[in-house]
């Protein structure tokens, strides 16, 4: 499943991202990644568990623990520190998949990567070309947001970044690991949770909706890994 969640930064939140970037020294992107993405990978990323990506990160990090949406959606168990990247007079990332299992930093261990994160930075207006395009077998999906929206997506999907012909396109990207493993289990519950909250909203908590809040956290628990 792929998730847009609109104005997870506010403005004034993505401004203030935006000032601490522009003064920043960034990166080659091909130092985050293994031999595959290094081939096809044309960017420059802010040094990972640089103080200040730690600091912007956390902003992102805070943001999303407000956000019911992404909870609902991506059923977070860990969620890395955001990664900052930026594609400007021609850069781009070729097709390729995120690796399954990345290092947390200060050695508090690994997490599998079951979902991508895109937050953008940049609005639309800002640039020309740089769509992300992820590969899934309902198809390809293009995907430019308004900056502070981000599209969530299984981090199974191949995926690339188009070339960025005017402008420059910044994100923020990071990766979780979910409770509930299979992409499939995880987007049925989404949806039944998304029903049964429409459901409150509509009739209250009647013994019917009581009864499927019920049915979700079984679910939940029977699946869950955490
Ligand atoms: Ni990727």
């Amino acid at each position: 499943m792929m998730l847009h969640i609109p104005e997870v930064l506010s403005a004034d939140q993505v401004r203030h991202i935006r000032v601490e970037l522009d003064r920043a020294d960034w990166v080659d992107g091909r130092a985050t990644v293994g031999d595959q993405g290094a081939r096809v990978k044309r960017n420059r990323q802010l040094p990972e568990h640089s103080p200040l990506s730690f600091k912007l990160g956390e902003i992102i990090l805070e943001a999303l623990k407000k956000n019911p949406l992404f909870f609902a959606a991506a059923l977070p168990k860990k969620t890395m520190p955001p990664l900052f990247n930026s594609y400007e007079g021609g850069e781009h990332y070729g097709l390729h998949v995120d690796d399954s299992v990345r290092h947390l930093p200060n050695a508090a261990g690994s997490i599998r990567t079951d979902l991508s994160t895109t937050l953008f930075l940049s609005g639309p207006e800002e640039y020309d070309g740089g769509e992300l395009v992820v590969v899934d077998t309902y198809g390809t999906h293009e995907v430019k947001l308004p900056a502070g929206d981000l599209i969530l997506y299984p981090s199974t999907s191949l995926h690339r970044v188009e070339p960025v012909t005017r402008g420059a396109r910044v994100c923020a990207f990071f990766w979780s690991q979910s409770m509930i493993r299979d992409d499939w289990k995880r987007s049925m519950l989404f949806e039944l949770d998304q029903n049964i909250s429409s459901l409150r909203a509509k009739i209250g908590d009647s013994d019917e909706v009581l009864g499927l809040t019920g049915h979700y956290h079984n679910l939940l628990r029977q699946w869950a890994e955490v």
